[in-house]
């Protein structure tokens, strides 16, 4: 009733609005739900914070994320209700949306967005009327930071809703699910199975990752289960890549030549000197080199670049690497005189700063998800099942099946390797730091020799 009166326009998906009937109930004051991301839980949380704002003179809403840019989120979702409703704003028209929250002009009653960062947030809010706490991304906001909001939640009828997606399976929220049934009076639960909007999705990430897969498992169908480790490729995405030219459906750049280069990752001890040599948006071909002294092999590999007429080199330079690529890059100066083709030389450091530093803790991480979605695009070509090549692309979906993404404590991803050295998978990755737009802005960068224009 109330959401027709106020908001005529918004049509609630059926799990938004079967939460909403339980709420309208009045025993139903502790309600917790999980849901998957992009199900519409932060857009419900706007909503119920409203209705209970409006509905409740003299009351305090405390509306908690763990981290401010999920505040951010849910503000957005508050100021977009807001300005879709003239009834609202005629009926309260003194209410002003700030960058923290709701003020109504009366004193008391009030609605707060606060991050859970500032633990002084979650304590102390008084409220005259019935209050309303509601946290969103509960999975992330620890026991001591829940415990500090229940001081809040001493008045009479005062109200508290949480929602999330699934997390770990530990805390306040997971017992919600689990046995802590005495203190909340309605729990729900939803798998993206039920939420239609979100079935598309659904069931590409599934082909993609598998059905047990514990980001799947945690995500979707939202079980509490820890992703600490899962995995990226799976063994199926990369063979729908192999043996594709994807240049070949480039209409526009049909016919054109395309830009030959080279990955190499330089054997340290033990492991293997592994190069990769892509043409265009495909790989050619993985190549390992014997294991003979780094001099030798940086002779083998400008007989390799003359010979397969390659333009752009990029070396893992973590080590010995940076030695490896001036030495490299000297040679090829001498080749430069006698065949006339410019060569570049890039240094490739996998642990160095990603491009989108906020979303991933190394370059590494950031290329390994930008090759991810390239196999999904199938916007990249593994070489074909012929030759030497069969067994390294047994080798490399090895490697590439083994890598684990981790999610470090501010929210980025972060690869780990395989217990073994992936030096094929690394091998790809110099390659790829190459092309452009995956995130090799701002990081590639010839050696001053070569800049000097020797
Ligand atoms: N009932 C609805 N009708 C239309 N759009 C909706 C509805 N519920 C949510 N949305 C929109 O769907 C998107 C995802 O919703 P959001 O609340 O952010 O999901 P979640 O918090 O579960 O990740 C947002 O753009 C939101 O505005
Ligand atoms: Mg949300």
């Amino acid at each position: 009733m109330w959401l027709e009166t106020f908001f005529p326009h918004v049509k609630l998906h059926e799990w938004q609005a079967e939460i909403l009937g339980a709420l309208a109930e009045p025993q139903n004051l502790r309600c917790a739900v999980v849901a998957p991301r992009g199900s519409g839980k932060t857009k419900l949380l706007a909503i119920i914070c409203l209705w209970h704002l409006t509905v409740n003179p003299d009351s305090l809403v405390l509306a908690i994320s763990p981290i401010w840019r999920q505040v951010e989120t849910l503000r957005e979702e508050l100021r977009s209700l807001w300005s879709a409703s003239p009834r609202l704003r005629s009926l309260f028209p003194a209410w002003e949306i700030l960058a923290d929250g709701i003020s109504t002009n009366v004193p008391g009653w009030r609605l707060v967005l606060a991050s859970a960062v500032v633990a002084a947030n979650l304590e102390g809010g008084h409220s005259t009327g019935a209050a309303l706490v509601v946290v969103d991304e509960a999975a992330q906001l620890p026991d001591g930071h829940f415990n500090s909001l229940q001081g809040t939640l001493t008045t009479h009828n005062s109200r508290l809703f949480v929602s999330s997606t699934a997390g770990a399976p530990s805390g306040f929220l997971h017992r919600a699910f689990r046995g802590d049934f005495w203190y909340w009076d309605k729990t729900f639960l939803f798998a993206a199975g039920q939420i239609p909007h979100l079935a598309e999705q659904f069931r590409r990430e599934k082909s993609r990752l598998g059905e047990d897969d514990p980001h799947i498992r945690r995500q979707w169908n939202s079980e509490f289960v820890d992703v600490s480790e899962s995995s990226i490729f799976s063994p199926e995405l990369i063979e729908g890549v192999v043996g594709l030219e994807p240049d070949e459906n480039d209409l526009h750049g049909r016919g054109a030549p395309r830009v030959r280069r080279l990955g190499w990752d330089p054997a340290r001890s033990g492991d293997s000197s592994a190069l990769c040599m892509t043409v265009g948006s495909r790989v050619e071909r993985f190549d390992i080199l014997p294991s003979v002294d780094l001099l030798i092999q940086v002779g083998l590999v400008v007989q390799y670049i003359h010979a397969r007429r390659i333009a752009d080199i990029a070396v893992d330079s973590i080590g010995l690497g940076n030695a490896v690529c001036s030495r490299l890059a000297e040679q090829l100066v001498g080749l430069h005189r006698i065949c006339a083709h410019e060569h570049r030389v890039v240094p490739f450091n996998a642990s160095h700063r990603a491009f989108d530093a906020e979303k991933y803790a190394n370059k590494k991480t950031e290329l390994l998800l930008g090759l991810m979605r390239l196999m999904q695009d199938r916007s990249v070509g593994l070489p074909a099942r012929e030759g030497d090549q069969v067994q390294h692309l047994e080798r490399l979906t090895r490697e590439l099946s083994g890598m684990k993404l981790l999610e470090t404590f501010r929210g980025a991803s972060r690869v780990e390797d395989p217990a073994t050295s992936p030096d094929l998978a690394d091998s790809l990755l110099v390659a790829l730091s190459l092309r452009e737009g995956l995130a090799s802005k701002g990081g590639a960068r010839m050696l001053p020799l070569i800049e000097a224009g020797f």
